[in-house]
């Protein structure tokens, strides 16, 4: 069965199809009015969203099919102590495809390996947003016309921003992409993000302390969120809430090509004076995530009649009950009947990596 929960779950090629079938639906709403017909997609969210569960809720009803769900795991038998694993048992019985998003890194792997539909990945902690990278993705090809040799510079919560590490992983694809992070000491892009993905695939990258001595590099400046509920000291969260605030004076210093991208929502990052320049691609960027998702459960639902698409949840080279993940917020620490599953590390140090979340064990 072909999931995603990953961007890396997608080829190059696939994630392409994925990108052209958005356009043409884009350009021809009613071919595709009754794709779904007769399918139901069950939305299960275990944490709060607006864009992400509204978005793919108008994209199955666009596709002409049903919609069940919880958008609040509280009125759910979750609070009864129903797992992860159970509940997706369970919805097997009523829907074609879940979408999940769950406070719990690793939620989305434990689902899929427990489900005879398609599981997607619509964020799991901190971890990962494969759905907000295709929507980013889409955003690009529609307002840059490329992937390969773009300049991207990442502002903000860069250690807790799932989507920054899922965009980062996709584009790692692509040639001649330079990233650039602008974030506080506190909030630095993950060592696994550095090791396993942007020194493995050869993505230049550097660390900056100022959007300002960047701006007039950018194709792409991509504002995040300091996530507030990731914080487990909300003194810490309060040093580095402000860091970075976008204004119309600082985008002053970026070229007119340049586009702004943010995943949404928005606290105090981007000013709201610069809402109506031409740059700021974040409103139409929500509208390609409904563009997006139609694309994608499109294809997943033809792909799951097809036996030679598959997606690898455990790498054939997986340790299994040897070690304890170091992350708290892990599904394997966080859940009974989760077992410990450890790949070895792909940065050459002869270290492990948890399957569900990537961190090292303790
Ligand atoms: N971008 C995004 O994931 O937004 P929501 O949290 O509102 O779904």
């Amino acid at each position: 069965m072909k999931h995603l929960i990953d961007p890396t779950d997608l080829s190059k090629n696939e994630l392409e199809e994925i990108i052209d079938l958005a356009l043409d639906i884009i350009d021809n709403r009613q071919k595709y009015s009754e794709v779904c017909k007769g399918k139901k997609l069950a939305t299960l969210f275990y944490e709060p969203s607006t864009r992400t569960r509204l978005s793919f809720t108008a994209a199955m009803m666009e596709l002409g099919g049903n919609v069940l769900g919880f958008s609040d795991a509280k009125n759910s038998s979750v609070s009864k102590g129903e797992t992860c694993a159970d509940t997706t048992k369970v919805i097997n019985c009523f829907a074609d495809i879940i979408a999940m998003r769950h406070f719990e890194e690793g939620a989305a792997t434990v689902s899929a390996m427990n489900s005879n539909i398609p599981v997607i990945n619509a964020g799991d902690g901190s971890h990962s947003h494969p759905t907000q990278t295709l929507t980013d993705l889409l955003t690009i090809k529609r307002e840059i016309g490329r992937f390969d040799n773009i300049t991207i510079g990442f502002c903000g919560d860069l250690k807790f921003g799932r989507t920054v590490h899922s965009l980062i992983k996709a584009l790692s694809m692509y040639s001649g992409v330079k990233v650039i992070l602008i974030a506080p000491e506190q909030l630095r892009l993950p060592d696994y993000m550095k090791e396993e993905v942007c020194d493995r695939y050869g993505v230049e990258y550097r660390e900056v302390d100022t959007m300002e001595e960047v701006m007039g590099d950018l194709d792409v400046l991509y504002m995040t969120r300091v996530q507030k509920e990731r914080f487990f000291d909300e003194d810490e969260y309060d040093r580095v809430k402000d860091f970075f605030i976008l204004d119309a004076e600082k985008l002053k210093l970026a070229r007119p090509e340049m586009r702004i991208l943010h995943p949404l929502p928005r606290v105090n990052e981007i000013s709201t004076d610069v809402d109506a320049d031409p740059r700021a691609a974040y409103f139409r960027q929500v509208e390609n995530g409904k563009f997006v998702r139609m694309a994608l459960i499109a294809k997943l639902l033809e792909w799951a009649k097809d036996p030679s698409k598959t997606t690898k949840l455990v790498p054939d080279d997986a340790v299994r009950g040897k070690f304890i993940c170091r992350n708290k917020r892990c599904i394997s620490n966080m859940e009974t009947g989760v077992e410990s599953l450890f790949r070895p590390a792909h940065d050459n140090s002869g270290g492990y990596r948890c399957v569900y979340c990537e961190s090292k064990p303790k």
